[in-house]
């Protein structure tokens, strides 16, 4: 039996390109040149190679109308990342195309991102980092650079699937109080605690420090909005490391800069590589090249999982593990 002809979008982990290349005809991008930034280019080699598979990866535009123009060798479509958004399922699915991601693998690499992103809010490490760099720094001084203290805070988790509840487990360790909005309140066991909150205005109200943990995508589209961080309070701070859609980049721009949020730790943009240019003259955010799940360990997990299902739908003709509905 032949192989099934796999193409893979981006450059992966060297040992994933290799499984790829035992368990599949795979077509790699061996230079991550930049191709899969267009869906349409994406179909068109797809249809040249005939491939039954694609392995692409977060940001890889598969919109509705890339999924029309693949050719009917494709039976499966799985993303190397947890985040879907960029891929329209529905189309998939009408298609008979299997859709699969990468839960749990990345829970705690994200998560501590998001720790890191808090700590740098908090403690101003970015403008620190910064004013070293650039050979400014005079020397310690009893007032230079004070920013605040975890410990004791409120850290409120908008979201709180897998990432979230690893974000919780690390802040405990802050000795931070957990608050949670979500749409459904947690068993306890998962809970551990946590302080559940069923609107809006009592979370915000309630919480020191925000980290977004949504998936992108309409519904949750400039969530974190000028109304929205009004609510908050006076000093709170902003982390995101989920989707940068569901921030109002220009509100909160303007909230940093009038002292109301007092320090945003972002990982993430709407419309990466492109930051909010209002972000870069701004000292008080520090901002990070989406490096959410980006650790040896992870990635290396991401690409075996991404491939078990590709094996489980291609080669088994079984049910994908991971796929997203
Ligand atoms: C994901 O997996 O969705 C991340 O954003 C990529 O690290």
């Amino acid at each position: 039996m032949p192989k099934p002809v796999l193409l893979v979008t981006r450059k992966l982990p060297d040992q994933i390109e290799a499984l790829a290349a035992e368990r599949f005809d795979a077509r790699l991008n061996p230079q991550d040149e930049p191709w899969f930034r267009d869906g349409a280019e994406i179909a068109r080699r797809v249809a040249e190679c005939g491939a039954a598979g694609i392995l692409c990866a977060a940001g890889d535009p598969l919109n509705g109308a890339a999924i029309a123009a693949l050719p009917a060798s494709v039976k499966a479509i799985a993303t190397f990342s947890v985040g879907y958004d960029h891929i329209d399922v529905m189309a998939a699915r009408e298609r008979g195309i299997t859709v699969t991601n990468t839960p749990e693998v990345l829970s705690f690499a994200t998560a501590e991102t998001a720790m890191t992103l808090m700590l740098m809010a908090a403690r101003r490490a970015g403008e620190g980092e910064r004013m070293v760099r650039a050979g400014k720094w005079e020397g310690w001084a009893p007032t230079q650079l004070m920013g605040v203290t975890l410990e004791g805070k409120k850290l409120g988790i908008l979201g709180m699937g897998r990432i979230g509840r690893e974000l919780a487990q690390m802040a405990r360790g802050f000795r931070m109080e957990i608050h949670y909005r979500d749409i459904n309140r947690l068993p306890a066991d998962l809970e551990q605690g946590a302080i559940y909150h069923d609107n809006d205005d009592s979370f915000l109200a309630a919480i020191d420090v925000i980290s977004m943990h949504v998936p992108g995508g309409d519904a949750t589209r400039k969530w974190l909005n000028k109304d929205r961080l009004s609510k908050m309070k006076r000093g709170a701070l902003v982390v995101n490391s989920g989707r940068g859609g569901s921030v109002d980049d220009a509100a909160l721009v303007e909230a940093l800069k009038s002292g109301k949020i007092r320090g945003a730790g972002l990982d993430v943009y709407e419309g990466e590589p492109k930051v909010f240019e209002g972000y870069m003259k701004l000292e008080n955010v520090a901002l990070l090249p989406h490096l959410g799940s980006a650790t040896i360990e992870t990635r290396d997990a991401m690409g075996r999982r991404a491939l078990e299902n590709l094996e489980a739908v291609l080669i088994k003709g079984s049910p994908a593990p991971h796929e997203v509905r």
